[in-house]
């Protein structure tokens, strides 16, 4: 099975750049699936209905999030009852919405998926090492080998780790986050795809997808300062998957990088407006 996962995406530049790029790439890398990292679709922080209800239009088939989820109330009712987007597993119990689901392709195929937070230098939420190995033994995921892992969290550390405990368990675990693009991809010994991140779709000339005076200053004065999403040249970050379908091992784990120059999207898709 061949899946593409596409790292943060950030606002309407990272809209955009899945627009522009996901159909020439669903179409050479024959994707049977496409997931995204949403958290911080709507104006680089937050899902939106609208947003999210875009990124679907634009190819995504399936949606996971992070610790920004929240930032909208709107999104907590379409949490509950729209079965193609994630929050993170570990929140407490009673948190709108589900952090693992098993999601079914078009043709019947199914692909388990988990999504969940981590812990270092992030809010202590329940331990994600447990989280995750409660729910690789869960008896649901006896006939669905393809089990893809979203590790949403800020140590490298932390990170790795969870892909080794994962290892034989999972399909693939990916991490997202920190927005920055990491050249580990690997599989592990017993046929995990791992990738400490993903990187992020938006403006990768930016301080994780948001203008670098304003982040520039705040870093200077400690003063607080309401962050603005970048305007510039355009990215896309994920990586290609391919996972054998029989035994849930993965075949091949590839970073994608793509980048388009922001006149050249106007040129394509008209001059941008300043709303995100
Ligand atoms: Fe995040």
């Amino acid at each position: 099975m061949r899946i593409l996962f596409l790292g943060d995406i950030v606002g309407k530049a990272g809209r955009l750049a899945v627009k522009q790029f996901l159909p020439k790439l669903r179409e050479d890398l024959r994707l049977d699936a496409v997931f995204a990292n949403a958290e911080n679709i709507a104006g680089g922080i937050g899902i939106t209905g609208e947003t999210l209800d875009e990124l679907f239009a634009s190819g995504v088939d399936f949606a996971t999030s992070g610790n920004h989820v929240w930032r909208h109330k709107e999104i907590c009712s379409r949490l509950e009852k729209d079965r193609r987007i994630l929050r993170p597993a570990n929140y407490p119990e009673g948190a709108p919405g589900r952090g693992h689901t098993v999601f079914t392709l078009k043709d019947g195929r199914r692909i388990a998926v988990l999504n969940i937070l981590g812990n270092t230098y992030m809010e202590p939420l329940p331990c994600p090492f447990r989280t995750a190995l409660a729910w690789a033994e869960l008896p649901e995921l006896d006939e669905v080998p393809v089990r893809i892992v979203d590790f949403h969290a800020e140590a490298t550390s932390e990170k790795k780790t969870l892909g080794w405990a994962l290892d034989g368990k999972a399909s693939a675990v990916l991490g997202t986050h920190t927005h920055v693009q990491t050249a580990d991809a690997q599989i592990l010994p017993h046929g995990t795809a791992y990738l400490t991140d993903l990187g992020m779709c938006g403006v990768e000339l930016s301080s994780l997808g948001m203008d670098f005076d304003i982040v520039l200053e705040r870093f200077l004065t400690k003063i607080p300062a309401a962050f603005k999403p970048a305007k510039g040249d355009i990215s896309l970050n994920g990586a290609y998957l391919d996972i054998n379908e029989a035994t849930g091992r993965a075949r091949e784990i590839r970073i994608i990088r793509e980048h388009c120059p922001a006149w050249k999207m106007e040129k394509d898709a008209g001059p941008r407006d300043d709303e995100d």
